[in-house]
């Protein structure tokens, strides 16, 4: 079975036993589905993993797209979801939710 081209993660703010969970989980119900969807209707080769904190709750909600280590933060609508996938298939990420 081939793997993957790319792997897009997404924060779920999981954090050690007993730590309080950061802000990314508060996406809209469906965050997740949705990017799957967009995934297939564009044809991408991706796959979708949920993390744990990647330990950049200040700019969060984050995302991230590897292996071109690239990493947006802000993503809290389908809109945003739409800018960066828009942005891997032309060829130059969402200037406005990478963080840099
Ligand atoms: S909860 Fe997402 S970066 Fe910390």
């Amino acid at each position: 079975m081939a793997v993957p081209e790319r792997q897009i993660l997404v924060c779920q703010s999981f954090r050690a036993g007993g730590d309080p969970k950061g802000i990314c989980h508060k996406q809209t119900d469906g965050f997740l589905q949705y990017i799957e969807e967009e995934i297939l209707d564009r044809g991408l080769d991706m796959q979708v993993v949920a993390t744990g904190c990647l330990k950049q709750c200040e700019a969060g909600p984050i995302m991230v797209i590897q292996p071109d280590n690239l990493w947006f933060k802000g993503i809290d609508s389908e809109e945003a979801i739409d800018a960066v996938l828009d942005g891997l298939e032309d060829g130059e990420p969402a200037a406005e939710y990478l963080i840099s």
